[in-house]
């Protein structure tokens, strides 16, 4: 009998995390996935139906980019000598502004929603420009491609070059515009995402206008938040009336459980008291931190203190790399520098590095919780969505002491998207 889309059997085995320190491996189980969803996972025992799909290897959770910019894929991997004040105004904007050509849109935006799924991104928060059909173009690829987004039209109605800025009024107008095209095109794989750049860029009034059309729709937010220490200075300039930078969102409405900050590294105490207490989402972008000088963000803190909304970004192309697999091991490399560094004997408290498994949650469970998409994504769980990636290891050697942890452990340190056979989104397949 013909199967519906979206209707599979598999025998696999697959690791997941349940928390930040609940990591599982199940061997030889049965998922059924019936429109997309997960209806049940069993041990498998006994003979296997002719319709069941024997995965070699094993699967795992897609992974779920909380913080990418689209247009930025043009020069990924170049131009990291500068900070980032001066790396927006040499590379970043020049660039930008050239996808108000909706032929140039479509062509680098296929090739992000590609590269990214192929190595395993199912899901993506993007950053698109200030244009509106631009970044709707960006939705209507998503769905071709079968890839979850967070699609965001970027807002600058201030401290932007001439040739790359908008009015205030232009600013919200083509925001409301942009917002109903993408609910328009009614396709559960993409959400329009309120995206004012960061506060340099945005007037008061600008800010005010967003948070209102947020509230309007219900619609996530996403913005850029204490990423480096000129930027912060600069923050306090302008808004000498807040208490700190997340005090200017917060006053402005942009700051609650529907929010997604990136960076978040120089955060001070009481910043990070608002966040919690918020309930904002936290995206880690270790390696744009690493290659824009930023600083080194302290995951194992934020945990400490309570933070459950934490995931990873690749902030392409603040960092070099599209895959969340180098974000993983950016990630636990910054772990490593913050652990190396709370040794001192001038530091006040110790760190511990984290583990491989702590990564992988940040990359699956964790990221989904930031787009507080964790009731439908995140892991094997039955009545959530099926976004799963099928996993290879041929290439990567291993040995008799090898385990199925030391295994996995090999994988989110020497993994690539060679790795990656197969990827389902939704119960669908789209590589
Ligand atoms: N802050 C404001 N805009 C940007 C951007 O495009 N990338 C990064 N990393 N930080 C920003
Ligand atoms: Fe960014």
């Amino acid at each position: 009998m013909p199967q519906n889309q979206g209707d599979l059997k598999f025998l696999t085995s697959f690791y997941h995390c349940k928390s930040f320190n609940e990591f599982e491996f199940k061997k030889n189980q049965l998922i059924t996935v019936k429109g997309g969803k997960i209806v049940s996972i069993q041990e498998a025992s006994g003979d296997i139906d002719s319709d069941t799909v024997v995965i070699p290897g094993f699967m795992i959770p897609g992974f779920i980019d909380t913080h990418i910019h689209s247009p930025q894929y043009v020069f990924t991997g170049t131009g990291y000598d500068l900070g980032l004040l001066e790396w927006l105004q040499k590379y970043t904007f020049p660039k930008e502004c050239q996808f108000d050509d909706l032929k140039h849109t479509r062509n680098v935006y296929e090739k992000v929603v590609s590269k990214t799924l192929k190595n395993g991104t199912t899901c993506a928060s993007y950053y698109a420009t200030i244009h509106p059909h631009s970044s709707l173009e960006l939705a209507r690829i998503c769905v071709e491609k079968g890839q979850r987004g967070f699609i965001g039209k970027v807002n600058m109605d201030r401290n932007s070059p001439d040739y790359y800025t908008e009015t205030t009024e232009s600013s919200l107008r083509d925001t409301r515009e942009f917002v109903k095209n993408v609910l328009g095109l009614e396709s559960d794989l993409v959400v329009p995402c309120i995206t004012p750049r960061f506060v340099p860029t945005c007037t008061s009034e600008l800010m005010l206008g967003l948070a209102a059309i947020a509230k309007e729709f219900n619609l996530p937010i996403q913005s850029h938040l204490s990423e480096n220490k000129n930027e912060i200075s600069w923050v306090q300039q302008l808004h000498p009336e807040s208490e700190t930078y997340s005090h200017v969102y917060y006053d402005h409405g942009l700051l609650n459980k529907n929010t997604i900050m990136a960076h978040c590294i120089h955060l001070e105490p009481k910043e990070r008291e608002l966040l919690r207490e918020q309930q904002v989402g936290i995206s880690h972008c270790p390696n744009s931190n690493f290659c824009l000088h930023s600083g080194v963000m302290n995951v194992r803190r934020l945990v400490q203190e309570g933070f459950e909304k934490i995931g990873l970004g690749t902030d392409c192309a603040g960092g070099y790399s599209p895959s969340l697999m180098d974000s993983m091991r950016q990630a636990l490399i910054a772990s490593k520098v913050i652990h190396i560094e709370s040794r001192n004997e001038t530091a006040k408290e110790q760190f511990d590095a984290l583990h491989y498994y702590h990564v992988f949650y940040l990359a699956t469970l964790g990221s989904a919780k930031v787009l507080n998409l964790d009731h439908k994504l995140g892991n094997f769980e039955v009545g959530k969505e099926f976004d799963a990636l099928v996993i290879d290891m041929s290439g990567i050697d291993l040995f008799d002491h090898d385990d199925e942890y030391t295994r996995f452990e090999k994988f989110i340190y020497l993994g690539d998207d060679r790795h990656i056979k197969q990827v389902y989104v939704q119960g669908k397949q789209v590589i």
